[in-house]
Parts: structure tokens; C-alpha cells; sequence
């Protein structure tokens, strides 16, 4: 595999970095090209619409948007591109990401976004659900991907409980 990027990762501040970098784990695990940019919605627009206006034409396949409080990013990544845009909603204030959870699911009809879990399992999630889109024209990421979840039901059926 070509190491060109597969899927882009933009977060709406440094800060969600902490949570994203789930994402970008189980990515490098599959041996999946990712890059990653900071790039807001309300902060940034003019170079957010840059980013995703060139995406497809720069290979990407799948975009990733991690964002808090009101998270119009992923909205707005998707309503810029025909790439699928997974989103992961970030606890970044007092309500503790349900804010960013309903901004990222209660997209209007029309522009989809899929919304994944709050925080880290969200990002995870991000990044298997892009593993499992891109899998379906790479046999070989479908072969790793099906080991990777293996593994993990290997890890539940030997735990070792206190005795
Ligand atoms: C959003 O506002 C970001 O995605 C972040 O989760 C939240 C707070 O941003 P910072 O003040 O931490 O930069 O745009």
C-alpha cells in the first residue's frame, strides 16, 4: 500500500487531539495512510473549505471530524464534500459532549454525517467504521481488519478474572 493518505482527520482545536489519537492508533494498526489537521469550523473556515475542497483530489477516501461544543465541523466537512464524513462528538464543556453528540447526529436531511459514540470509543469506532469502508476494495485491509477483531474476542474469551 502507498503511504498517500486514506483518511483525513480534522479536529476543531489542538485539545481534541487527546481523544482523536484513538482514531489514529487503530488506523497505523491496520496499516492505514491517515493524516491529521486542525482546522475549525467558526475559527478557520476560509481554510477548512481549502481542506475539503481538495481532499478527494488528494486521495482521500473517508474524512474524520472530532469536535465540541456546538460541532458544526463535521456538518460542515460534509456538506463540502461527496466523502463519507464519520463524525466523533468530544466532551469540551459543561454538558459534557451530548452537545456535540445531538450538533453531529441531528444533521438536517440531506448532508449526512455518521455520528459514532462521545470521546475515545467514538474515535475508535471512527476509524474501524472507515477501516471497514475502505476494506471493501483492499482484501488485504479486509484480512487485517478481520484479524484485528480476533484478537479482541481473543482477549475476552482468556481474561483472567480475580480468584
Ligand atoms: C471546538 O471547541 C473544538 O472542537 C473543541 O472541542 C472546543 C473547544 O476548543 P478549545 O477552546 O479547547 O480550543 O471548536
Amino acid at each position: 500500500m502507498s503511504d498517500k493518505p486514506l483518511v483525513g482527520i480534522v479536529m476543531g482545536s489542538k485539545n481534541d487531539y487527546d481523544i482523536l489519537a484513538a482514531a489514529v492508533e487503530i488506523l497505523r494498526a491496520l496499516e492505514i495512510p491517515c493524516e491529521a489537521r486542525v482546522l475549525s469550523a467558526h475559527r478557520t473556515p476560509d481554510q477548512l473549505f481549502a481542506y475539503v475542497e481538495q481532499a478527494q483530489a488528494r486521495g482521500l477516501k473517508v474524512m474524520i471530524a472530532g469536535a465540541g461544543g456546538a460541532a458544526h465541523l463535521a456538518g460542515v466537512i460534509a456538506a463540502k464534500t461527496l466523502l463519507p464524513v464519520l463524525a466523533v462528538p468530544i466532551a469540551a464543556t459543561p454538558l459534557n459532549g451530548l452537545d456535540s453528540l445531538l450538533s453531529m447526529v441531528q444533521m438536517p436531511k440531506g448532508i449526512p454525517v455518521a455520528t459514532l459514540a462521545i470521546g475515545k470509543p467514538g474515535a475508535a469506532n471512527a476509524a474501524l467504521f472507515a477501516a471497514e469502508i475502505l476494506a471493501l476494495a483492499d482484501p488485504k485491509l479486509h484480512e487485517r481488519l478481520a484479524a484485528w477483531r480476533a484478537a479482541r474476542a481473543k482477549e475476552v474469551l482468556e481474561a483472567q478474572l480475580p480468584s
